[in-house]
């Protein structure tokens, strides 16, 4: 198999280490970035480690000269970092709202282009965003949450009508709840509040991931909604 090389964002843990855990055992060169992705990572060759915050303008850009100083060229990107910022309006930390938009969406934007202008180049590539079930619906007290997944979706569904003639494809994952370090501040846990037995796991979303990136070159998937037994949403 010809070396397919990736980039995945928030691969130090949850869905997006499960992705790059997966990619690897695969044999894919990939950069990873993550401010804590050291720890959980031995050196080798095929991967590159880049610990820098998101939130810094140049990250993006230094992902992309990773893949190409490295590995000579990027097929995949996975658009995934991202933190949660809830509560009602008496509860809610308008400092953590504004830096979660600042992740989710500008950093995300801004990754986003700074890769289509290279798959542009190239002719090939494929984009993955995780988005969310909260990037399709609102519930009370996610609004912002909610927002910055619709504003994902929005951008990437003109990029899928933008792209459409191109070999350059655009996914936004839509998971429930998945076990990860996302609600690590809640007091309780999601899955007893919703009353779910098995949420999904990180390796759930790999392999959604991976049967995505499967599929014949002339299929096109612009959304995958994915949602444990029992979500009720
Ligand atoms: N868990 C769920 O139920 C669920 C459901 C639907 C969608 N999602 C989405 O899935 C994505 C991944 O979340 P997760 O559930 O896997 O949560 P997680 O376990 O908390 O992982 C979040 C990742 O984001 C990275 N990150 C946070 N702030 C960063 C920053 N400023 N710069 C660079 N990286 C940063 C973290 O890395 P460092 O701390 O090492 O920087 C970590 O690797 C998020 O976008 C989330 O909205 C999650």
């Amino acid at each position: 198999m010809e070396n397919k090389v990736a980039v995945v964002t928030g691969a130090s843990s949850g869905i997006g280490k499960a992705i790059a855990q997966s990619l690897q055992s695969e044999g894919y060169q990939l950069v990873l970035n993550g401010r804590t992705c050291q720890e959980h990572y031995d050196t080798s060759p095929n991967l590159v480690i880049n610990n820098k915050d998101l939130l810094d303008e140049k990250t993006p850009g230094q992902l992309l000269a990773h893949c190409l100083d490295n590995f000579g060229k990027c097929d995949y990107l996975f658009v995934n970092a991202g933190t949660l910022a809830t509560g009602t309006i008496e509860e809610i930390d308008i400092d953590k709202v504004c830096q979660m938009a600042r992740l989710k969406v500008e950093s995300s934007y801004r990754l986003i282009y700074t890769f289509l202008k290279e798959f542009k180049k190239q002719g090939t590539g494929h984009i993955f965003i995780t988005s969310s079930i909260l990037g399709t619906k609102v519930r009370e007290t996610a609004g912002a949450y909610a927002g910055c997944n619709y504003a994902l979706e929005a951008l990437a569904e003109a990029l899928r009508m933008e792209l459409s003639p191109t070999d350059i494809q655009i996914t936004c994952l839509e998971p429930g709840l998945v076990s990860t370090g996302l609600h690590r501040d809640w007091e309780i846990q999601p899955a007893e509040l919703l009353n779910i037995t098995n949420t999904l796991t990180p390796e759930d979303i790999a392999d959604a991931v991976k049967e995505i990136i499967s599929k014949p070159s002339h299929i096109r998937i612009p959304r995958y909604m994915i949602l444990p037994k029992g979500h009720r949403i």
